[in-house]
């Protein structure tokens, strides 16, 4: 029988660890995944959110050593995305007079197409007593569906935000002061960059309704829950959504005889001799979903293609269309095209106009270079990208 661990007087988690899940919507999740569900034992029972129908047994057992599942009174689905309502069904068979709540319209009609089943709408400024404590409900509409929404416990000062806050790690202990804290972070920022940076605005107004609030804790629906380092973590929130970015770049390129490689190492030289903090990209060893992590607060973004039978290489056409997919607002960040041809600068053109229709702000044409760049071409890329700095910074 698993384990539930209380995280607060009467509240306990009782998600799921997916230890070896290694992708979420083709991300790579290197250190697994949770599915947070907490139960409050008030007058009232009360299940906040479930977990992915493949963890519904590790669910029930979690709740199980607190209460029998029959007895839950109140169900919150604060988002219907199956990694939080796949095991819905069960409790439904398992607490059939459980009142199920969501956000109204979306969530009610999104649980009613997913499973069959009608449960009562809430809005923001909806509240529920469930004995001592009272829930509160805001919607935060597509952070990351457009049904999301975040309960507010004031009496605990819980804040139960769904997928808002979250990180893709699986780890033994629920806290983030127990665990170590550059790699909370670090997959609290790759989550964000890879799930919720296209809502941008949707965070802003999310975090608008939320300011304010004594928050002792936040329990999202993956990951590890905040209690140390909330105002870190609001911080870099505010930060990420509005597109702050950093004086560091990314040079992300992929190669075949090695000419565009050399037109990116100058690149990323040039950008290290002027105290950039840049990282060195190729397509072939890393992936797309790790670049976004370097890319989320990154300045200057490089992107370079040799032409490969007309084209760009598939693994840089790949790389900007998800990113073009995330969205993320460009008129900050600077971008450089560059890439090798033999006989026509087709791929390297492609990357441009690709960076061009995500917004970038493109100071200089795509630099191009047949066959293979010398000395004099290498030393006009440093030259080219010390003056984009120098520009930038003026
Ligand atoms: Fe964690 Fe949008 O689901």
């Amino acid at each position: 029988m698993l384990n539930a661990i209380e995280i607060a007087p009467k509240v306990w988690w009782v998600g799921g660890l997916d230890w070896n899940e290694r992708q979420f919507h083709g991300y790579t999740t290197e250190r697994g995944i949770t599915y947070n569900a907490y139960l409050i034992m008030d007058e009232k029972v009360t299940l906040i959110d479930t977990a992915k129908a493949t963890f519904t047994d590790e669910f029930v057992q979690r709740i199980s050593q607190v209460v029998d599942p029959a007895k839950i009174d109140v169900v919150v689905t604060n988002h219907v995305e199956m990694d939080h309502s796949g095991s819905l069904p069960k409790i439904h068979e398992l607490a059939p007079s459980a009142t199920i709540y969501a956000s109204a319209p979306a969530g009610v009609n999104e649980i009613r197409a997913h499973y069959g089943i009608e449960v009562e709408g809430v809005k923001t400024g909806d509240s529920l007593s469930i004995g001592e404590r009272t829930l509160h409900f805001v919607q935060t509409p597509m952070v990351h569906w457009p049904d999301n929404m975040v309960t507010w416990c004031p009496e605990d000062g819980i804040l139960f935000s769904n997928d808002a806050f979250g990180q893709h790690f699986a780890t033994s202990k629920r806290f983030d002061d127990e665990n170590d804290l550059a790699e909370v972070m670090k997959q609290a920022k790759k989550y964000y960059a890879n799930i919720v940076w296209p809502y941008g605005a949707q965070v802003q107004k999310a975090m608008g309704a939320l300011a304010g609030l004594d928050i002792k804790m936040i329990a999202p629906s993956h990951g590890v829950i905040w209690r140390s380092n909330i105002p870190a973590i609001l911080e870099k929130y505010q930060a990420w959504s509005t597109y702050q970015t950093e004086d560091k770049a990314v040079v992300v390129f992929d190669s075949m005889w090695h000419s565009t490689e050399l037109m990116a190492r100058e690149i990323c030289d040039a950008f290290i001799k002027e105290g950039v903090t840049a990282q060195l990209i190729d397509l072939k060893h890393t992936h797309i979903s790790d670049i976004m992590l370097y890319m989320c607060d990154a300045r200057y973004v490089a992107v370079g293609s040799p032409t490969l039978n007309s084209n760009m290489m598939p693994t840089v056409a790949s790389f900007l269309t998800y990113m073009r997919g995330l969205s993320p607002n460009n008129s900050q960040r600077i971008g450089i095209a560059f890439g090798s041809y033999g006989w026509a600068p087709l791929g390297p053109k492609q990357v441009e106009q690709a960076m061009q229709d995500a917004k970038f702000e493109m100071p200089v044409p795509v630099i191009t270079q047949q066959w293979i760049p010398g000395e004099e071409k290498l030393t006009e890329i440093q030259d080219t990208v010390k003056k984009i700095i120098e520009d930038t910074r003026a």
